[in-house]
């Protein structure tokens, strides 16, 4: 296998509501980011992570339609379907491609286009994720599945009320300094648990946004991006894992343990040599804030159960032991699905190259992401590190 760097990171300069834009003018924009990043002006091959377009947008076929619109010519290029973890796997799918020699100069990007359909279209969509018989018919949604995760997390570990809340009073801070983020406002721990209630006891504070969006990355093998990408310290993706559970969480051992998570930051560590102890700084899945609790267990950075405990402490944010979500997460940064996966590495690679700003983790080295389909589905990881 080769080594395989980060050349160019590129993203959409807001996301939000952006009714100006199309799919295809959405995907273009980020990866003409990432081209203009890197300093190329061709690319081999393509991968774009996107869950639904059919669903959302009525358009699917998006390897050959994108290419065409970003004029690359007739290269190889697919699309890569995971749910919400669509746009992490197309950044694994490029790490292969690259890794085993069969292309030198690729893309990875992510779209979705989501508020053009209302809020019913758009839970029904993402409900496509899910287990349609032994889930969806029964009238659960992603928030309710995700509602049942911190009822049981809570009721086995005593993970309170506030210290969800937290996750979110945390990740706005962060999100505040993001001019990217769809909802770069500050909150409080009353603000949380005071809005909205959608899934007990979530309430559209602890829930990610809707959001039309698009991310992109393009990599080659270390070996030519040292002779010929200058322009940026070197990021190397050293580890990369992919794990996979049952859909539905009914069949699961134990509600509060991503097994996928799990599964797929070992294959990370273990690829890359390092252990938990190692990350500087991490992005993860907080499409609701059960959701970054567990992950933040799954992953070892904390023992089973002293997820939240470690949000209350301060221990994932700046000067904690991992400072977790800088980007503001997907609950404040925003989270069209496709595209996520794809915008955590991008945050990672501007945080190792010291191109973060206000948001910068002194010092770090070492970053990581987590990027999760579904309930817990599909995960995969990935570790990058400035060479
Ligand atoms: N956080 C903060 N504010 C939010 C928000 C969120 N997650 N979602 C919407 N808002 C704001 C809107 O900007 C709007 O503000 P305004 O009145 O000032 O314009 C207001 O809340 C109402 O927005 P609306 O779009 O009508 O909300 P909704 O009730 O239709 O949708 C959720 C809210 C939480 C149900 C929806 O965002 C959702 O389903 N989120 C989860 C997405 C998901 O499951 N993703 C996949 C995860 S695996």
């Amino acid at each position: 296998m080769r080594d395989v760097a980060v050349i160019g990171v590129g993203m959409n300069p807001k996301w939000g509501e952006l009714w100006e834009m199309s799919i295809r003018t959405l995907f273009t924009e980020a990866a003409l980011a990432a081209l203009d990043d890197a300093g190329v002006d061709h690319i081999e091959a393509m991968y774009v992570g996107c869950m639904t377009g059919g669903l959302f947008v009525g358009q699917e076929h998006l390897g050959s339609m994108l290419a065409d619109y970003l004029g690359t010519g007739p290269i190889p290029s697919l699309r890569v379907e995971s749910a919400c973890a669509s746009g992490g796997l197309a950044v694994r799918q490029a790490f292969i491609d690259v890794a085993c020699g069969m292309h030198d100069i690729v893309l990875a990007g992510g779209v979705e286009k989501m508020l053009d359909v209302d809020g019913a279209a758009a839970t029904y969509a993402l409900a496509s994720a899910a287990d349609q018989e032994y889930e969806c018919f029964h009238g659960v949604t992603f928030p309710g599945l995700y509602a049942m995760i911190a009822r049981a997390h809570m009721h086995k570990y005593g993970t309170t009320r506030e210290q969800l809340a937290m996750v979110s009073v945390k990740n706005h801070r962060h999100g505040s300094k993001n001019p990217r983020a769809q909802f770069p406002f500050e909150t409080t721990v009353e603000g949380v648990i005071n809005s909205v209630a959608v899934a007990d006891p979530l309430t559209i504070m602890d829930c990610s946004p809707i959001t039309d969006g698009a991310a992109a990355v393009i990599v080659c093998p270390l070996e030519m991006a040292r002779e010929k990408f200058k322009n940026h310290p070197i990021v190397q993706i050293t580890g990369s894992g992919h794990g996979t559970d049952t859909i539905a969480l009914a069949d699961r051992e134990d509600l509060t343990w991503l097994k996928a998570v799990e599964v797929s930051g070992k294959g990370a560590f273990e690829m890359a040599g390092k252990t938990p102890e190692d990350i500087d700084v991490c992005e993860v899945h907080d499409c609701f804030t059960i959701a970054e609790i567990c992950v933040s267990e799954a992953l070892g950075f904390f023992e089973p159960g002293k997820g939240g405990p470690a949000v209350e402490a301060g221990e994932t944010t700046y000067g904690g032991k991992i400072p977790i979500n800088t980007s503001g997460g997907l609950k404040s940064k925003g989270h069209p699905v496709g595209a996520t996966g794809v915008a955590q590495i991008l945050e990672i690679v501007e945080q190792l190259r010291g191109d973060s700003g206000e948001r910068q983790v002194e010092g770090a080295k070492v970053g990581m992401t987590q990027n999760m389909g579904g309930s817990g589905g599909s995960s995969v990881c990935h570790i990058l590190e400035v060479k």
